[in-house]
């Protein structure tokens, strides 16, 4: 297997937890620590991104990842079980893997005593284990259970979501988070299929929209609508604007957070939360006062975004839409209308 293969599977008690790392090369020379510290991934997936920051950091640093979904921690440990087997130095780097959402992860650093962190990447959205797995109900191309849950010890799933809504909050959830512009029609068309029956099935919701709206275009809409369910199943914008404010806090000066994002909502959330840390105000047009919470603590490293180049996009289609956004802790902390 090439190092490339490597990075992407990670070996799940027979299982392969196949996912490709996107612009992993990029994440690690950004926020590789050379000279130690606590980095951590908050969405560490099967390991990919921080094995390949383990590899290239000092030895000292200490690694803690972070997942919502149980596979894909049992999968960073049997690939960081095996990095410590096949070396020489016995004492593993991965220190701790949390089994909570962001801000959860945050509280349990906390209560070990991690107030200061040297490096943070957040790789959001699902891996590809997720979306390939039928059985959890994120891909409209296989006929599974309704589930879209990160985190199977989660009580609601989708279809508990797409049978309890009203036609009102699902044209809502659809139209903000799949920015469908037919919105009202793909509810309307889920409340009556239910009508019928309650919708358990990612087959049923196609069978549904495609009797309303026909073949054409029919993938890219159930693309949107199954981006909008899996986004308001697991609050992932709710849990994305709470999180940030509270992992810049965490960082040490000089520490820089990394954020792939995969979607518009994503991005703008990571736009606007950096705006706000450079001194920028982000409050709304004519609000008299400003109220954001403005301050500059951080300095934005990537003016453009970091994206993949044609040859990732070509090894793995899924990278197309992943953007990079750096941004690192100043040493002095100062509010708009204070001198710096
Ligand atoms: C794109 S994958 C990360 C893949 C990883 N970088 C790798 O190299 O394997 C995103 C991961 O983040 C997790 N995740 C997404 N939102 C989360 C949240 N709010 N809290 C904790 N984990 C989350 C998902 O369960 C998923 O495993």
């Amino acid at each position: 297997m090439s190092p490339r293969e490597l990075a992407s599977v990670a070996d799940l008690g027979g299982t392969e937890f196949r996912h490709e790392p996107v612009l992993l090369h990029q994440v690690a020379d950004w926020l590789a620590l050379p000279d130690g510290g606590v980095f951590v991934d908050f969405t560490v997936g099967g390991g990919g991104h921080l094995a390949r920051i383990a590899e290239i950091s000092s030895p000292e640093t200490e690694l803690y990842g972070c997942d919502r979904d149980e596979a894909a921690l049992a999968a960073t440990r049997s690939r960081f079980d095996k990095i410590s087997n096949s070396s020489t130095d016995s004492d593993s780097q991965l220190k701790e893997l949390f089994h909570a959402p962001f801000a959860g992860c945050v509280s349990l650093l906390r209560m070990r005593n991690i107030d200061r962190i040297h490096g943070a990447l957040f790789d959001l959205g699902v891996s590809s284990m997720q979306i390939d797995t039928p059985s959890r109900g994120f891909s409209f191309q296989a006929d599974a259970p309704l589930d879209m849950r990160m985190d199977t010890t989660q009580a609601a799933g989708a279809a508990h979501l797409l049978n309890s809504a009203t036609a009102g909050e699902l044209t809502k959830i659809i139209f903000d988070y799949g920015e469908e512009r037919r919105a009202k029609r793909v509810a309307q068309a889920l409340v009556n299929a239910r009508q019928e029956r309650p919708l358990e099935t990612t087959g049923q919701v196609r069978r549904a929209l495609e009797r309303e709206l026909g073949s054409p275009n029919l993938t890219k809409t159930l693309a949107r609508v199954f981006q909008a369910l899996r986004i308001a199943v697991n609050d992932e914008l709710g849990q994305l604007s709470e999180a940030l404010p509270q992992v810049a806090d965490m960082l040490a000066p000089g520490a820089r957070m990394g954020i792939i994002s995969y979607h518009s909502l994503e991005d703008r959330i990571v736009k606007r939360f950096f705006a706000s840390r450079i001194g920028a105000c982000v409050c709304p047009p004519r609000t008299p006062v400003c109220v954001c919470g403005a301050r500059a603590d951080l300095r934005i490293l990537t003016k453009k975004p970091v994206t993949p180049n044609q040859k990732e996009i070509s090894a793995n289609p899924r990278s197309r839409s992943g953007k990079l956004r750096v941004a690192e802790k100043l040493s002095v902390d100062f509010r708009p209308g204070e001198s710096a």
